[in-house]
């Protein structure tokens, strides 16, 4: 037989050593090849595991065969034992594996400093600014001047939406050039309000109404563009790249986060993100970013009246009310 040259003994180890380089990077090699992709698709580490398992019992199986085969499997170990391949090889050896192990096991056992997940608070408070508490969503309750010019702006050709908005508002005039520009906001409130501008006879309420319905669409809009990766569609803190990240973002949803601080306090959080937050709140750091960097004062306030309605979600009433 061909591998009798190297051995029972050496056979055991060749295999291991080629069956672990075809795992490691023969397959993430012609994974390149078939998907084509810049990079390559490593196997992971409990397939490896998995597979070199396989092996080794194979191995076990092929060694353990007869008496022969596991005499002829020792023979090298117990030649080496004897020092018959040199005193100093052998020695080296007896020294270097107990050490290893001996590290593995320190290694392995050695109390590792990790914080219990309860010392995390999530609602600090210690350094929340005094006159945040009060603060109140400005466009969650439109004034009869705001909704007299809203109207002016629903009958007039000229859209009026944040800048972020005007590209794919323009697509849809060009798609729509019989409609008011009002009506892509295709919601009932919207429609209604629409309707009456039509017939010349505007209820002020209905078109209340309609113009939280255009703040809730720019706001969703500015939440998707912002907020989307991380708290997700839904505002179920489930955004494509969340579970990158070890604290994971908030789920709005939950009765536990937005819906139990008021706004102001919401307000200062997405102002001032994970940066602000004291130490009781930080046994990991938080990925939330400090938006007062990226986003107007409006345009936070736009996201918020969007997230609680995203979710669903009513903030807490100040004490003082
Ligand atoms: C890079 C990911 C990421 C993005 C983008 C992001 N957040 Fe967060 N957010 C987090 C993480 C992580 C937390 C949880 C840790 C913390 O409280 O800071 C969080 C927490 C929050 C909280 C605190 C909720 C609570 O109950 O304490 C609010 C409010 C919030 N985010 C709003 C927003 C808004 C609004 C946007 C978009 C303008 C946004 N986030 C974008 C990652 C993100």
């Amino acid at each position: 037989m061909k591998n009798l040259k190297v051995g029972r003994f050496g056979s055991v180890v060749l295999t291991l050593l080629i069956v672990y380089a075809i795992i490691k990077w023969l397959i993430p090699a012609v994974s390149r090849q078939i998907t084509g992709l810049p990079f390559p698709l490593t196997v992971p580490g409990t397939l490896v595991f998995i597979y070199m398992l396989l092996t080794i019992v194979a191995l076990f199986m092929y060694v353990t065969f007869s008496d022969e085969s596991i005499a002829e499997f020792k023979a090298p170990v117990t030649r080496f034992l004897r020092g018959e391949y040199g005193i100093l090889p052998r020695n080296a050896v007896l020294v270097i594996v107990p050490l290893l192990v001996g590290w593995q096991v320190y290694d392995t056992m050695a109390p590792q400093l990790e914080l219990p997940a309860s010392l995390r608070i999530q609602h600090p408070s210690s350094n929340f600014p005094g006159e945040f508490e009060t603060l109140e969503n400005p466009l969650a309750n439109p004034s009869p001047a705001e909704v007299a010019a809203f109207i002016q702006q629903a009958s007039s050709g000229q859209p009026a939406l944040i800048p972020q908005l005007m590209p794919d508002m323009e697509a849809w005039l060009s798609e729509n050039p019989d409609l008011p520009w009002l009506a892509a906001i295709a919601t009932a409130p919207v429609k209604r309000f629409l309707d009456e501008l039509e017939s010349g006879n505007v209820d002020n309420a209905n078109a209340r109404t309609a113009l939280l319905e255009k703040r809730l669409f720019e706001g969703r809009a500015l939440y998707a563009m912002n907020c989307r990766p991380c708290h997700g569609d839904s505002a179920g803190g489930d955004g494509p790249i969340a579970d990158g990240l070890k604290l994971r973002p908030i789920d709005f949803t939950d009765i536990g986060t937005i819906e139990t601080v008021v706004e102001g306090y919401t307000f200062w959080r997405v102002s001032t993100g994970g940066q602000a937050l004291p130490l009781e709140a930080t046994p990991w750091d938080s990925g939330m970013p400090e938006w007062q960097l990226n986003l107007t004062e409006k345009e936070r306030w736009m996201i918020i009246l969007a997230e609680y309605d995203l979710a669903e979600k009513t903030p807490r009433i100040p004490e003082s009310h």
